[in-house]
């Protein structure tokens, strides 16, 4: 597939674009370059400006020996065909220059710096070090920009990839058996990516790929029998918890030889369709999706279930396709694919005939390519998946499914992530019980969310309603954050104390660094709305002009951040664009009764609108007051 439509809101792409049109005109004969354009950081000291073209010094390398050379700019007045080529450059610059050491790509950057098209973006340009092309921006584009974003809202900042539909498969915890932090993981990095993807324009099937199918089913529906003859009994109060219901019953198959050899009939008749199997069956998936529910209500995520046993009706075929494509090898009495690069090879069906994981992850990755038809497939699973996955992908690729270069469309890609550790370094566990519930764990952090909100003046005279709502948003977000800013291949080490802190890269902070944010818009008494028809922004202290250059960059980081699928990236961003504006903007511009005021104002609400809108990707409810 090609690249889409252009995403014009990003600073960075225009820029491309400009460079582009340079290259061709400085080096027609290397149509091929591809522009290096990329923002200068903050971080790295010295800043010659706020982007970067970075072509030139492998350029020169490469033409330097060449006789073609490269075309200087039309001299200013004269009026030159594009084809023509100009010397500009003193002779012992020039291209041909045979002492090395001399030699710096400068001349070559000078060229491209010069050929750039004329552009309302760009302020001024130089040339530094080895051949650095740097773009200052115009800060009356960056004001306007602004403007025109607080008019027309902040989604005409969103990025445009080039694909139509993806699937995102996340969450996806086994029935009967705990949903565990593992998966709280999945849950929360999943939901921002599809809120990433969805707001660039991706349409996302959000699966929830449920563990529902297999042979655990046949002994806990037999111990569903034993326990209630009575089909009519059967419901959540009287199971109780399904993981202890598991245990038991998994204690009885170990050791119960007579009720082990029922449970292996049971699967058999399960997967036959009896009816009586089906409904047991049905019945446990119910309570188990009651329980997983309430987790995805609390957090505020939206899954579809499609569960392993959806898939099974298609994995024949699928099998006999791969089959007839000569991939299926016996093996040990299996039948199995081999793939490049791993020794073992992905077991398709059991020595004993049955369907297993890799089964049914072939025949969903069929199905969401040819009947989803979705371009992009994203799994979001604990690293210790990354083989299997790696391995589906490989035989997809025999199979002719997906295209052996990961750079084009249609495309599969595992996001994995690491452990959740506990303080101890070894893997979150809670005191006394083995696994920790994610229910408990989110009262406890709204519980512990609470006694902190409480404890702040402002809160005082609220309603309990906005206790409570406050609580669950800085709750829940800071377990969030305290996950999504961190590389999610990294394990991170699960510790309320850190996550509720107001101080230091927490959801708390930046919750409440919006929040007041809001309260100076509000205590300058004007009406926003007003503000924005009539005012206008102007960036002259550094100060502002920082705020603005960093709001600007919002559409290319969330860009970058699904490119990658990085929520990290966002994050980063949202912590800086808060530092930026409390230490450059704030404590050296008055806002309120200077004569910037209404300018001011404006920067302040562009800066709450894409705080809210990260904290909406990040699946972060947003605190107006505190
Ligand atoms: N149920 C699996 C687990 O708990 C995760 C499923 C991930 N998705 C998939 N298509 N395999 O580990």
């Amino acid at each position: 597939m090609s690249v889409g439509e252009d995403n014009v809101s990003s600073v960075k792409r225009q820029l491309t674009q400009l460079f582009e049109i340079s290259l061709r005109e400085t080096v027609p004969g290397e149509p091929d370059v591809v522009p290096l354009v990329d923002s200068c950081s903050e971080k790295s000291g010295v800043k010659h400006g706020d982007y970067q073209c970075n072509n030139a010094m492998v350029l020169w390398a490469k033409i330097k020996g060449k006789q073609t050379g490269f075309r200087g700019p039309p001299a200013v007045g004269q009026r030159v065909s594009l084809g023509a080529t100009i010397r500009l450059l003193p002779r012992n610059l020039e291209p041909t220059s045979s002492n090395p050491e001399k030699e710096t790509a400068s001349p070559l950057a000078e060229a491209i710096m010069k050929n750039l098209p004329p552009s309302e973006i760009i302020e001024s340009c130089s040339v530094a070090g080895p051949g650095f092309v740097n773009v200052v921006l115009s800060k009356n584009w960056i004001a306007q920009s602004l403007h025109r974003m607080l008019i027309d809202g902040i989604d005409t900042w969103a990025p445009r990839l080039p694909l139509k539909r993806a699937v995102v498969d996340f969450s996806s915890p086994n029935i009967a058996k705990e949903m565990h932090v593992g998966h709280l993981r999945s849950t929360i990095i999943g939901d921002t990516l599809a809120r990433m993807l969805e707001f660039s324009h991706v349409e996302v099937l959000r699966r929830n790929h449920v563990g529902d199918w297999g042979t655990q089913f046949g002994m806990l529906i037999e111990f569903l029998f034993e326990k209630f003859p009575n089909p009519e009994e059967v419901n959540e109060a009287a199971i109780g918890d399904l993981q202890a219901f598991y245990k038991a019953s998994k204690l009885r198959f170990d050791s119960d030889s007579e009720f082990k050899l029922r449970a292996q009939q049971a699967v058999v008749r399960l997967q036959g369709g009896e009816i009586r199997y089906r409904n047991a069956w049905k019945q446990i998936c119910e309570i188990s999706r009651t329980e997983f529910h309430r987790v995805y209500e609390r957090l505020g995520v939206q899954l579809e279930e499609k569960g392993e046993s959806f898939y099974n009706p298609y994995i024949p075929s699928v099998l006999e396709q791969l089959g007839n494509k000569g991939l299926i090898e016996e093996s040990e009495g299996a039948r199995v694919i081999f793939v490049d690069g791993v020794k073992i090879p992905l077991i398709v069906v059991k020595s004993d005939g049955g369907y297993n994981y890799a089964s049914t992850d072939l025949t969903a990755l069929w199905y969401r390519l040819n009947e989803e038809k979705a371009e992009w497939i994203i799994y979001v699973t604990d690293v210790g998946q990354q083989q299997h996955f790696d391995m589906v992908f490989k035989a997809a690729k025999r199979a002719g499914w997906l295209l052996a270069d990961d750079s084009l469309y249609p495309k599969a890609t595992h996001v994995g992530f690491g452990l959740v550790l506990g303080e101890d370094g070894k893997r979150f566990r809670t005191r006394n019980t083995e696994v920790v519930r994610l229910v408990d764990l989110l009262d406890e952090a709204k519980s512990r969310s609470k006694t902190a909100v409480l404890e702040r003046d402002a809160a005082k005279d609220w309603p309990e309603e906005e206790v409570d709502k406050t609580s669950e948003a800085v709750g829940y977000g800071a377990v969030k954050y305290a996950d999504l800013k961190n590389n999610r291949l990294s394990n991170y080490t699960f510790n309320f104390d850190q996550m509720l802190n107001d101080k230091g890269n927490t959801a708390v902070y930046l919750l409440y660094a919006h929040a007041r944010i809001c309260s100076i818009i509000r205590k300058s008494g004007k009406d926003i709305e007003q503000v924005k028809k009539n005012g206008k922004i102007v960036l002259d202290h550094d100060g502002e002009r920082a705020l603005g250059l960093h709001l600007v960059q919002f559409s290319e980081v969330v860009e970058q951040a699904c490119t990658n699928l990085l929520p990290s990236t966002l994050c980063e961003y949202l912590y800086d664009l808060s530092d930026i504006f409390t230490k450059k903007f704030y404590s050296n511009c008055q806002v309120i009764g200077s004569p910037e005021e209404t300018s001011r104002l404006l920067l302040c609400e562009a800066t709450a609108t894409v705080m809210r809108k990260c904290f909406y990707l990040l699946g972060i409810e947003p605190v107006y007051k505190i």
